[in-house]
């Protein structure tokens, strides 16, 4: 059932960063959900989210909602980074942060490490990033006020690249995967995370209030970027939104 909250703020999963520190508490267990609640694809899409970056001329990259770090790893591995080359990895969790930070030490990457909330980061100057990305974040924030702060944030020409859930056609198939995912996330969500409902309620919510990619398309679009396109990964079960800001 869509709530008000929901319609108002597009925030699919109705989570509150300020009410619910969900993600500091499963932090330790984050990675191990996601090879869980995917089967171990979500690899697959992050390695593709890399590739994508790889091909973009940037120097200064923002990955927000950066959890663990999965996507910027991926960046690190997909291409030789320069000493130009500078990524901000920002999170508003401080825990998920401090893994992220800890699988990268061995990189030699140029990466800072920053908790920022998304919706509104005064620290990072307009027009001052080359390229924003964020990967399963979406769904899980107001994401009106995330697309119109990575516009803010990115230079004119700079590229956006989400990955975010999406709807596998045809729509019987989809039902039976919200189906079998309101089944088994609840009881492989109880095992991994020691009975921490939040996370799991969270994500199934997430998946289940978010848009079709053609429709986030529209959305993006209405926010003022222009080039939007995306692609569907395994059957549809994500997207991968690509758009450019107007030079
Ligand atoms: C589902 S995880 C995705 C993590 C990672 N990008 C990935 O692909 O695995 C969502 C992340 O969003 C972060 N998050 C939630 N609300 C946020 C906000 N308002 N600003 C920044 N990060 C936020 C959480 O702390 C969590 O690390």
């Amino acid at each position: 059932m869509t709530t008000q909250r929901e319609d108002i703020t597009h925030n699919a999963a109705g989570f509150e960063t300020d009410q619910d520190a969900v993600f500091d508490r499963i932090a330790a267990r984050y990675d191990l959900l996601c090879d869980l609640f995917s089967f171990g694809i979500h690899r697959h899409w992050k390695r593709r989210v890399a590739q994508l970056i790889a091909r973009e001329p940037w120097r200064d990259l923002l990955d927000g909602a950066t959890g663990t770090g999965d996507v910027v790893l991926r960046v690190a591995a997909a291409q030789a980074l320069g000493r130009d080359h500078h990524i901000i990895a920002s999170d508003i969790s401080p825990k998920m942060l401090a893994m992220a930070s800890r699988r990268a030490s061995n990189l030699r990457a140029n990466i800072t490490f920053r908790q920022l909330d998304a919706h509104a980061m005064p620290a990072i100057a307009d027009a001052s990033i080359d390229l924003y990305s964020i990967s399963l974040g979406l769904k899980i924030c107001e994401r009106d006020k995330v697309l119109r702060e990575a516009l803010r944030v990115l230079r004119p020409g700079g590229r956006l690249v989400v990955l975010e859930a999406s709807h596998i056609a045809p729509a019987w198939l989809h039902r039976a995967y919200l189906h079998y995912m309101g089944m088994a996330m609840p009881i492989i969500g109880w095992l991994a995370t020691g009975g921490d409902a939040s996370a799991y309620q969270y994500l199934l919510k997430g998946i289940h209030q978010f848009p079709d990619a053609a429709d986030l398309a529209d959305e993006i679009r209405a926010m003022g970027f222009t080039e939007v396109s995306f692609e569907k990964l395994t059957l549809g079960i994500v997207a991968i939104h690509v758009a450019r800001k107007p030079a």
